[in-house]
């Protein structure tokens, strides 16, 4: 099995390579990423050298490009991770996250058209769905909950998820589709909540939370999303949606604050900022059909997945830290000065 991977450089992209070279020796992934902001190289120096890996470097929206690439490889499955991921990024400037998130999806999916595939997989959100209210934690995101979005992010997302079941229905391309909830483990780019609080708490600098930090969302260890994909591509039914969620809400506030006491820092280094734009209030997915189809369930309970990944981000210091050195100063200045914290 030839496997295509795009945006494998980044967060969960790069942990998906590890778990697919992991548990299917035999497959050859090629990992296609563009290396923006977000993409690191040296996120996958451990699998470099394997033969049955390979790098390219490419934007998912260079059509001649892609059409090599195809060429060459001749992709059975193509699982689409390449996207700009950042909701505060998208209120700043929401032009790229169209270009890459929606132009970049059609232009992959005209390749499986024009060259055959067995799969084309789509990692979506569940931020597609919009909100849910804090007063009814009996809601919960399904794979019918109507498409409601609020950040040109999650738009982006969502615009990409029509056309992926519009190529589906109109020339029968074999797609799926995931929406997972807000995940967290190793190589997470230190702008996103837990790693920039783990950053933060380390440096002995102010943890900027959002409004009142009353806001839920629906966390889920890396490992157990990239597990939940390697199913959906291999068993999932074509054409099908598959929410993947672990029942695990929890208050920005508590993590932050959770943060502090596995670090043995004090909470007075929180500081409530301006909040963000049309900050959505509360994520909760119902993953009932991946586990009833597909026998999925989460395997990493929260209480041992933060604290392995407080671990991994005190023993790779040098991974973050280069991050945080470099152009993710500007980043930090333009994007928390506005709201009352730019220390970093
Ligand atoms: P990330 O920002 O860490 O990584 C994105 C990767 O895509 C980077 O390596 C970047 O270089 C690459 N990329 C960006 N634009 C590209 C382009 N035009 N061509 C090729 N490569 C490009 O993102 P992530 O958090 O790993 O998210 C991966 C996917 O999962 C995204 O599609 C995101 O919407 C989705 N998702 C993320 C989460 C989460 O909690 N992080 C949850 C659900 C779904
Ligand atoms: O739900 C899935 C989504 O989860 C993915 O589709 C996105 O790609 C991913 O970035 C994530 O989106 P969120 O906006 O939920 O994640 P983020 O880490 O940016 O923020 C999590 C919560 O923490 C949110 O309520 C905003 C808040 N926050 C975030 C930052 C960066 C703060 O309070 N302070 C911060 O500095």
């Amino acid at each position: 099995m030839n496997i295509i991977v795009t945006g494998g450089a980044g967060f969960i992209g790069s942990n998906f390579i590890f778990h697919m070279l992991e548990a299917h020796p035999d497959y050859r992934i090629i990992c296609l990423d563009k290396l923006t902001y977000a993409g690191n190289l040296s996120t996958l120096k451990s699998v470099m050298d394997k033969p049955n890996f390979r790098f390219v470097k490419l934007d998912i929206c260079d059509r001649a490009g892609v059409y090599k690439l195809f060429e060459e490889e001749k992709p059975d499955i193509v699982v689409n991770f390449a996207a700009e991921s950042h909701v505060d990024r998208s209120i700043e400037d929401p032009s790229v996250f169209l270009q890459t998130n929606i132009i970049g999806t059609s232009v992959l999916m005209d390749a499986c058209r024009k060259y055959g595939i067995k799969r084309y997989h789509q990692v979506s959100t569940d931020e597609v769905y919009g909100d849910l209210p804090l007063d009814r934690p009996d809601l919960f995101f399904t794979e019918e909950t109507p498409i409601h979005t609020s950040s040109p992010y999650s738009s982006s997302k969502a615009g990409a998820d029509l056309l992926v079941m519009a190529y589906h229905r109109t020339f029968g391309l074999p797609a799926t589709i995931s929406r997972c909830s807000n995940n967290y483990g190793p190589y997470h780019f230190p702008e996103k909540l837990i790693p920039l609080m783990i950053a933060n708490c380390l440096n002995d600098k102010p943890l900027p939370v959002y409004g009142e930090g009353l806001n839920v969302r629906d966390w889920l260890y890396v490992e157990d999303h990239c597990k939940a994909i390697d199913l959906v591509i291999h068993k999932g039914r074509v054409g099908e949606i598959y929410n993947i969620g672990g029942h695990n809400e929890m208050k920005n506030i508590d993590i932050v604050k959770l943060i502090c006491k596995e670090l043995g820092k004090p909470e007075s280094l929180i500081t409530h900022v301006k909040d963000r734009l049309g900050h959505d209030m509360r994520y909760a997915i119902d993953p009932t059909k991946i586990h009833n189809e597909l026998g999925w369930l989460p395997e990493t309970k929260f209480a041992d997945g933060i604290k392995k990944t407080i671990k991994w981000y005190l023993d790779n210091r040098g991974w973050w830290e280069e991050i945080i050195s470099g152009e993710y100063q500007n980043y930090y200045k333009k994007m928390y000065a506005d709201r009352g914290s730019s220390d970093i």
